[in-house]
């Protein structure tokens, strides 16, 4: 049982960090590729509520993490609001219709959050229920901007050239995309938490391509809409993700969130400095799982001496990789347990 994680939501300076890392069920770990295996239709799988149950607790059997992350996916979204979503084996997701025009406004679904994606509460009550109060249940989703980058892109792209066009260029189709989303997510979250989820994540994993001002305007508001609306309904911990963003920390402190997620690339000291007034998530470099365990010992230690007095979520500045070693997640772990 550990409560660490939650007390630190909390603003408790725990002794011992609590950790759990970012995609933490996922391809590294035998136990999931083996499951996999047996479904090879990734949207099928995560519909699925007993395999995303039993993949949501592997990583919480093998290291007795101080929480457990629901298995699913930013992108559930999709199909419902009538995207035509294929993960493809190599490639990652792919929408076969784009959005970006005005055009595809009107052919967007109107979703009902609660049948359309009752596989997801589905999944977060057996878990719930199997997890029996070992470790807290993160729900999740999508930021906005993040979710939208998919569909308007066609997938993943490393530029968002596509999004940031549509938002430069036809503000109003944009907007739309980003409310429905939002409202969407609002009710998404909302219905996560009543589920049983204990925290709920916005992971606004590509918020870094734009600039601080045009966050500010086109992103920000949405994002915020999010945590205002979560905060009124939910009393559960609410934390923000983003990669490559460091420039705009001065402004997810201002968001009505607990946490803030940080990458790898900004010192945590200097984070500190940008949003002291957050409890901060992070922030080692998803690649120092390759290194010695010495190395990732003291690069581990490096993060735990610049937090100290501060509340602290040990974790990686991003998604775990699938071909990690065991042995270098361990080596984390031992090195926040000592
Ligand atoms: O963290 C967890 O363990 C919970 C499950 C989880 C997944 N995706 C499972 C998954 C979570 C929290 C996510 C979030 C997610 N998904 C994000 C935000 C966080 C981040 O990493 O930036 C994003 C941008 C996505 C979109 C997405 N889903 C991509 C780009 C891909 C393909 C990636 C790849 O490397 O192939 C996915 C698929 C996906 N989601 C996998 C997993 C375990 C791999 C699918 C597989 O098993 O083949």
């Amino acid at each position: 049982m550990s409560d660490l994680f939650l007390r630190t939501c909390a603003g408790e300076v725990t002794k011992t960090r609590p950790v759990w890392i970012m995609r933490q069920a996922g391809r590294y770990l035998p136990e999931y590729r083996k499951i996999r295996a047996a479904h090879p239709n990734f949207i099928e799988f995560y519909k699925n509520p007993q395999a995303a149950c039993e993949v949501t607790l592997q990583p919480i059997d093998r290291f007795g993490l101080d929480a457990a992350i629901l298995f699913s996916d930013i992108l559930t979204l999709l199909p419902p609001l009538g995207f035509d979503l294929e993960f493809i084996p190599g490639r990652g997701p792919v929408v076969h219709n784009p959005y970006r025009t005005m055009e595809d406004a009107e052919k967007i679904n109107a979703v009902d959050a609660e049948k359309d994606l009752h596989f997801v509460y589905d999944a977060i009550r057996l878990i719930r229920k199997k997890l029996d109060g070992r470790v807290p249940l993160l729900g999740f989703a999508g930021g906005p901007l993040t979710v939208a980058s998919y569909i308007i892109e066609g997938g993943s792209s490393k530029e968002l050239g596509e999004t940031k066009k549509l938002c430069f260029n036809n503000p109003e189709a944009f907007q739309i995309l980003l409310t429905k989303i939002t409202e969407l997510t609002i009710n998404y979250l909302s219905l996560q938490a009543e589920a049983g989820a204990q925290t709920l994540v916005v992971m606004d994993s590509w918020a870094g391509h734009f600039s601080p001002a045009d966050y500010q305007q086109y992103i920000f508001p949405y994002t915020q809409q999010i945590f205002k609306a979560l905060r009124a309904k939910t009393k559960v911990p609410l934390l923000h993700y983003a990669n490559g963003a460091s420039a705009l920390l001065p402004q997810f402190a201002e968001f009505s969130c607990d946490a803030l997620g940080v990458d790898w690339r900004i010192d945590i000291a200097e984070a500190i400095k940008k949003a002291p007034q957050k409890i901060l998530q992070g922030n080692l470099d998803p690649c120092t799982l390759y290194a010695t365990p010495e190395d990732i010992t003291r690069k581990t230690h490096e993060i735990l001496e610049k937090v100290q007095g501060r509340p602290h979520i040990m974790n990686l500045g991003h998604g775990i990789l699938p071909s990690v070693p065991i042995s270098g997640v361990e080596a984390f772990i031992k090195a926040i347990r000592g």
